[in-house]
């Protein structure tokens, strides 16, 4: 990752930590652009700006992040609604649909986000994609009894299909579930046709496209920061 792609990241994340105000309860995203505005977050919380806030995370490596920074954090369920969540994304399209699930939290994220009464997504200006596909395998978690038949499935879609891996070993997300990378390309011709087969497939538990779920998108590149929203 480029000098340049970190502060761009960095800088979204921190616009987007200033939208959490006291009282809140908080969804924090996961990967490496949602982490900088949990840390602001903690920052706010520590400097007295913020109080009395609550956090849920989308997986296991940010429930650590933030409990490590002090963040007072909501285990295993969702008691009420969640009033903002920041998240980052693989991919955004011009409709603030959206590609996610690059760090293999898709579940948790989708979980979340749909949880959640504000979804503000967070990305440098490299995420963004004229048509969702056009620069991401579609990552789809799916459980590993039968994993073959949904790999045959999402070929008989069109799909390219990889197994995610890590250090040679299957990658496994916070469920124990696998991934299957799925490369549609050029792009993916048909968003809501593609996900609702693939919602409607046994064996497949989720998959990474998140369609009218951002509310926000700030979008940090060499113009500067940029907030749009739906
Ligand atoms: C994790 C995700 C991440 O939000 C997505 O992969 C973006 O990550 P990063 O901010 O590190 O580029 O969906 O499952």
């Amino acid at each position: 990752m480029t000098d340049d792609a970190v502060r761009f990241k960095q800088q979204a994340g921190i616009e987007a930590a200033a939208l959490v105000e006291s009282g809140m309860v908080v969804g924090l995203g996961t990967g490496s652009t949602a982490i900088f505005a949990t840390r602001r977050v903690a920052e706010r919380l520590h400097s007295g700006e913020l109080c009395n806030i609550v956090a849920i995370a989308t997986s296991h490596a940010t429930d650590a992040a933030a409990r490590e920074l002090g963040i007072p954090m909501l285990t295993d369920d969702i008691p009420r609604e969640i009033d903002i969540t920041i998240d980052g994304a693989d991919e955004v399209d011009p409709s603030l649909d959206l590609i996610k699930g690059g760090g293999g939290a898709l579940l948790r994220e989708k979980i979340v986000a749909q949880a959640s009464r504000r979804q503000v997504i967070v990305v440098d200006e490299s995420k963004l994609s004229p048509r969702l596909g056009t620069h991401w395998p579609l990552p789809v978690e799916v459980l590993e009894f039968g994993w073959r038949s949904q790999k045959r499935f999402l070929e008989r879609l069109g799909a390219v299909v990889t197994p995610r891996k890590n250090n040679g070993d299957l990658y496994r997300t916070d469920q124990g579930n696998m991934i299957l990378d799925s490369r549609f390309g050029p792009f993916i011709h048909d968003v809501p046709v593609l996900a609702q087969g693939l919602g409607a497939r046994a064996g497949i538990i989720e998959h990474g496209l998140f369609i009218g779920i951002a509310q926000d998108l700030i979008v940090a590149g060499v113009s500067g920061v940029r907030h749009m929203r739906r």
